[in-house]
């Protein structure tokens, strides 16, 4: 088994050295590379995404990315740009299906914006399609208006756009996953305004046809976004294209008080993926030891879980992470009046510790 590690960017590296650690304590035998991303690989080699990263990435099994990012980078061309490491490597490795749970963790309960009751035992998972929609369509750019409110003037564009197999194939993994949970499959979209996204609603419905035992609903996005904040736990599994998963996926992330606790996993149809916190890269906090580890240590567990068929290991990091909470250690972002208050190298030790002392069984 082998896995690509790319740390990336501000904090990217002080949690990845964690999940390392975690990964180690395990006992398993992988094969591990580590090589530039994002900013840190532009410093070096004048690309975001060098050959060497992308041809790693492409033989591993699993990639475990850090965050990429910086405010410095802001002003470079756009190709060359951080972020551009991440879309490169979900478009060159197929990852058209990114899971993006919102858990709600029993202790930080307290931690979200919400009241406690609308949030205690939250868990819905966000299906977002990932190498499509607007993010990726064409044609896109910049020219001068032939028609609109101002032709002749200068104007910016991008197409939003999906085909049949692309809906479809997103569609069965959100009805797949339903039938691992509760069943249930809201499919998010704007087919009042937007043709692309009543082609995604016609296309959902007729996958469904295959899954008879998942219950289906449809919600626009403007309602989908009011009823997160509104009655969050009435979702179960979210399914949503690319831009609207961006969206919405931030939103739910934060209902849970903790974007520092929630891991990700984008994968191809190959179950190749790359796992990554659901967080960015903090450049404001970078190098001080105090980002929380635990979302990416949780990537790591998705990844035992979903590309290395190692379930059972994932449940010790999972239970190893629960414990370490049980017991009142908290980093900077969720800690709370009467926890502990540990950096990011300590949390680490905190979850090493529960793992090997064997104090926890899966
Ligand atoms: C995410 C991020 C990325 C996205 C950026 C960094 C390109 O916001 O993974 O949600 O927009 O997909
Ligand atoms: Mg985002």
């Amino acid at each position: 088994m082998k896995i690509a590690v790319l740390p990336g960017d501000g904090i990217g590296t002080e949690i990845v050295a964690e999940a390392i650690r975690v990964l180690d304590a395990l006992d398993l035998s992988f094969e591990m590379e580590t090589a530039l991303v994002g900013g840190a690989a532009y410093e070096a080699h004048g690309h975001p995404l060098p050959e060497a990263t992308l041809k790693l990435a492409k033989e591993a099994d699993a990639v475990l990315f850090g965050a990429v990012g910086d405010w410095k980078y802001d002003k470079l061309d756009r190709p060359l740009r951080p972020e551009q490491a991440i879309l490169g490597l979900r478009k060159n490795l197929g990852l058209f299906a990114n899971f993006r749970p919102a858990i709600c963790y029993e202790q930080l309960v307290g931690a979200s914006s919400l009241k406690p009751e609308l949030i205690a035992g939250l868990d819905i998972l966000i299906i977002r399609e990932l190498t499509g929609d607007i993010y990726f369509g064409q044609p896109r750019g910049r020219r001068t208006a032939v028609d609109g409110h101002f032709p002749g003037a200068e104007e910016a564009f991008d197409t939003m756009r999906y085909s049949r197999p692309e809906v479809e194939r997103i569609a069965r993994v959100a009805f797949e996953a339903a039938r691992k949970r509760s069943k249930r499959v809201t499919s998010v979209d704007k087919a009042n305004v937007l043709e692309t996204f009543q082609f995604w609603k016609d296309i959902v419905t007729e996958v469904h046809k295959d899954y008879p035992d998942i219950e289906l609903d449809h919600m626009y996005v403007d309602n989908a976004a009011m009823q997160l904040v509104k009655a969050p736990k009435k979702f179960d599994v979210i399914v949503t294209g690319n831009m609207f998963g961006d969206i919405l996926s931030d939103e739910a992330a934060m209902l849970t008080g903790s974007i520092g606790m929630l891991p990700s996993a984008s994968l191809n149809s190959s179950n190749q993926g790359l796992y990554e916190p659901s967080h960015g890269s903090a450049p404001d906090i970078a190098g001080k030891g105090v980002a929380n580890p635990l979302a990416t240590i949780l990537s790591a567990a998705m990844m035992l879980r979903f590309s290395l068929n190692q379930a059972e290991a994932a449940d010790r990091i999972e239970s190893a992470v629960k414990h370490v909470l049980a017991s009142g250690l908290r980093t900077g972002d969720i800690w709370s009046e009467g926890t502990k208050r540990v950096g990011t190298r300590e949390m680490g030790d905190a979850v090493v510790a529960a793992i090997t002392k064997k104090t926890i069984t899966g």
